[in-house]
């Protein structure tokens, strides 16, 4: 049965495009459908200040294949150091849309991120002033805490204390993986939103552990059991203002995921809309797919919609997806579902 669904050109909330060689290889792969993307700062070192933001948006905007039409949205990465008023200035120059809190040691190159939470107070009440979203990697770092259980317990002793002494605050809780996630999101009729994953709405953790362990199936925060996949599923596809796409799409070179210590991160840019097409067929919700890709995040972000459009078409036959896209520091998987797809993306 053909299909097809059109789409005002999607936007991607959270993406990790990397540097030099990798930056080349992997940015043609979201420019292709994206317009916009929130473009993660967890860069060696990371982005911190303003002036780190804008050399790596113009690294960004010259790795961009002619022709290709893409803008990168800048965010800083929050330290115990930061200072307010670079956080306020490169706002108001339109450079920066987003702060991003790691917690020190969270995932991938988080060292340099907050263990203090008061040490960044003047930020978080300079960035509820100003309205420039705070985006929260949501997990604690105890090592007491279960890897599974982190996501639950950082909302209570870390996210929420933090609204609540932050009145005004606009927090993105990033790439959520729980019904607790999704659940403290819909308690708030202001000022929270969440993104979620291609990938998270796909496996769960049987999918990272039965019948062989598989490296590119592991990410931060790691997929969990099957009742919040379902849970993901179900608000993604909801329509709810407050959800919308973040793909998380992160790339490590093949030979840093499958080692015996390997990186976090699934690379679902080359196929995240065609896998996004399936789900949203799948729980019956095609009509709000545009929600979720297109509309909802520009309306947090406070920023319009894009006007062009995309149409995605399911065919008869599945579609081949690249297995690896090759940089210059070797191959990188790109996510495999598990099963055939057959919606294609221009
Ligand atoms: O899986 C992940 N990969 N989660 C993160 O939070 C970071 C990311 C990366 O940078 O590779
Ligand atoms: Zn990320």
């Amino acid at each position: 049965m053909s299909r097809e669904v059109t789409l005002r050109r999607p936007d991607d909330w959270h993406l990790h495009l990397r540097d030099g060689a990798m930056l080349r290889a992997v940015l043609p792969e979201s420019a292709r459908h994206f317009a916009r993307a929130i473009i993660m700062p967890n860069l060696v070192p990371p982005v911190v200040t303003g002036a780190q933001a804008a050399a790596y948006r113009d690294r960004i905007r010259a790795a961009l294949p002619d022709g290709m039409d893409f803008a990168p949205l800048m965010t800083l990465y929050l330290t115990e150091d930061t200072d307010p008023e670079d956080v306020a200035a490169a706002q108001v120059s339109g450079l920066v849309h987003a702060v991003k809190l790691y917690p020190a040691g969270a995932t991938t190159n988080s060292a340099s991120g907050v263990t203090d939470f008061d040490r960044v107070r003047p930020v978080l009440e300079k960035m509820a002033e100003i309205g420039l979203p705070l985006c929260v990697h949501g997990e604690v770092t105890d090592p007491e805490v279960d890897i599974f259980d982190r996501e639950a317990v950082f909302i209570d002793r870390v996210l929420d204390p933090i609204r609540r002494a932050t009145p005004g605050l606009r927090v993105v809780m990033e790439h959520i993986t729980t019904r607790q996630g999704a659940d403290y999101v819909r308690s708030a009729e202001a000022d929270l939103a969440a993104t979620i994953t291609t990938h998270h709405l796909i496996i769960n953790r049987n999918h990272i552990l039965v019948g062989g362990i598989r490296p590119h199936y592991y990410c931060l925060p790691v997929a969990k059991r099957e009742e919040h996949r379902l849970a993901l599923r179900a608000a993604a596809t909801s329509g709810d203002r407050r959800f919308f796409l973040g793909t998380d799409s992160a790339p490590h070179v093949d030979a840093a995921k499958e080692t015996g210590c390997g990186c976090a991160g699934c690379f679902t840019a080359t196929n995240t809309l065609s896998l996004l097409a399936h789900v949203f067929e799948e729980e019956e919700a095609l009509d709000r797919l545009e929600r979720f890709t297109s509309l909802n995040g520009p309306a947090f972000y406070g920023l319009p919609a894009n006007e062009d459009t995309i149409t995605l078409r399911r065919g008869d036959d599945p579609v081949r997806f690249p297995a690896k896209i090759d940089s210059d520091d070797g191959p990188v998987t790109v996510f495999d579902p598990g099963f055939e797809v057959y919606w294609t993306a221009p």
